[in-house]
Parts: C-alpha cells; structure tokens; sequence
C-alpha cells in the first residue's frame, strides 16, 4: 500500500466537474483531501460535489468563470475560507481549440490566452503566497503533448499549451526554496466529457476507436487513470519531482 500522505490537504481543482478534473477531485478526495472544485455550470458541479461526499468526501463547489480574474480570486478566498488554506493546485479546466493559424482570429488567440495561460497564472499567484505560509504546496498545471511539439492546425492551443510548460518550468525554479513544486501534465487523448460533446449524442465508443489508431499503446487514457497520476504527483510520495513535464500519452508525443 503506497500511503499518498494526502489526508487533510487541501485541493484546488479547476474545471473539477467533468472529464478529468472530476475524476482528480474524486480521486483526491477518495486520498482524504478536502477538495474545492469550480466551473461555470452550476447543475454539474452541484451533481460532482453531491457525487464526492455521497463516496464520503469533503467538498466545496463554487461556479465560476476561471476567464474572469474576479472569479479567481473568489474560489481562492471561499477555499481558505472553508478550508484554512491551499496545498494543493491543479489547473485543469479548459477545452480544445485547434485550427489552421489563418482561420483563428485575435478574438480566438485572446479567449485562449485568457483559459489555458492567464487562469493558471492567476490562480498560482494567489496560492503561492498561501502555500508559502504553510510551508509548502504542490502545483500541476494540464497542458498537451502538442505543446511541446505542435502538429500543423493546431493554434491556439499548441502555443497556449507551450507557455503553460514554461511557466511550469520556472515556478518550479522560482519556488522550490519555499517547498513549493511545481509540474504539468502534458496529455495526449484522454476520455472525457468533452469527446462526448465532440460525439454531439452519436457513437462515442466509435470516436474513442478512431482516437486510438493515433495512439501506439492503441487506446485512449481513461480519466481516472488521469487522478491516479495527479494524486501520485502531488503526494509525499513524488516530494522529489519538481520541474517536470510528463506525457500523459500512450505513447503519442513526438518528443520525450
Ligand atoms: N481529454 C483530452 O483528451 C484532452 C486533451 C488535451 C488537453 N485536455 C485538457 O485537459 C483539461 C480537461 O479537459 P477535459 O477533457 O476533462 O474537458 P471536459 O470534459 O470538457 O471538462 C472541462 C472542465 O472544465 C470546466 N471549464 C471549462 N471552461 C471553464 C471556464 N472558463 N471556467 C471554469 N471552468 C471551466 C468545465 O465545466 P464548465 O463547462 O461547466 O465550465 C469542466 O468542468 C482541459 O484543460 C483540456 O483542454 C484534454
């Protein structure tokens, strides 16, 4: 049994009421983490918490918009509120957006930088400080396998996804000596919710069955999957990974 040291921290999981932010909240939780989870469809994320503490989990649900700075730093002050603090980041929510660099307009550049970029950033400059206090914390920031190889037809998210590695890559530089560490998940195709949406109510198993063909192990990853590394990276038991930007692939990025 790998004790994961996790019970009492407390977790900050953005877009944590689908796909793979639900299954890390869910996962934390199971680990007796106290989890506070936002998004902006209120229902869902109601549906989430009532699901984490019916499995006897402690949960804190909060709509918000994590494009809004406001929105931000109203989940950070109810979490410290509720929970005393924060030890735990993960900045998960976002969604796909990948097309030729010619159709995607500054709007689109923009909307992109303000999810995937600005949202991370300003979600750790409030934690970190709060981290700092309690003598430590551990931060993981989604990004993609295309961020560090972008494929062609992938802007925005490739270059959004690129930064959020950088950003990664020096918080981590920045902060170690405040016990903070600081890595990202770079995924390839991972089931979710938002490939049921791309289903638009058809065959989801067949949209799953295409993905694979891109993947050498031949599946999509699974969400939970996905919370077993995000609660393996932010226990004491990978208190030596800092830095890092780890494929969450099958196998599918063209570089290491
Ligand atoms: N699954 C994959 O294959 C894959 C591949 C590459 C990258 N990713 C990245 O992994 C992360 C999770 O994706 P997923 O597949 O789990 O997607 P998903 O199933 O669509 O879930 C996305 C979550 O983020 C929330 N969200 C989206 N925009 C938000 C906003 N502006 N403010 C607050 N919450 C927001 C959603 O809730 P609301 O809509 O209610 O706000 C939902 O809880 C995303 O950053 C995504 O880009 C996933």
């Amino acid at each position: 049994m790998l004790d994961l040291g996790l019970t009492g921290k407390v977790a900050i999981v953005t877009g944590g009421s689908a796909g793979l932010g639900r299954a890390a909240a869910m996962r934390l939780a199971r680990e007796g983490a106290r989890v506070s989870i936002c998004a902006r469809r209120k229902e869902v994320l109601e549906r989430t918490a009532g699901e984490i503490r019916q499995a006897g989990g402690d949960v804190l649900a909060i709509p918000a918009d994590v494009t809004r700075a406001e929105d931000v730093e109203a989940v950070v002050k109810a979490t410290t509120e509720r929970f005393g603090g924060v030890d735990i980041l993960l900045n998960n929510a976002g969604t796909s957006a990948a097309a030729a660099f010619m159709d995607v307009d500054d709007r689109t550049w923009q909307t992109d930088i303000e999810l995937k970029l600005m949202a991370a950033i300003r979600f750790c400059r409030l934690a970190i400080p709060i981290m700092q206090k309690r003598g430590g914390g551990v931060i993981i920031n989604v990004t993609t396998v295309g961020g560090k190889a972008p494929a062609p037809r992938a802007v925005p998210t490739a270059v959004t996804r690129a930064a959020g590695i950088n950003l990664t890559k020096g918080l981590a530089n920045e902060y170690a000596s405040s016990g903070i560490r600081v890595n990202t998940i770079c995924l390839g195709l991972v089931k979710s919710e938002q490939w049921e949406r791309r289903a638009k109510g058809g065959d989801v198993e067949a949209v799953y069955r295409e993905g694979a063909k891109r993947v050498p192990l031949g599946r999509m990853g699974e969400a939970e999957e996905f919370g077993d590394l995000v609660a393996f990276l932010v226990s004491a038991r990978a208190a030596f990974i800092t830095g890092t930007a780890i494929n969450f692939d099958g196998g599918m990025g063209a570089v290491v």
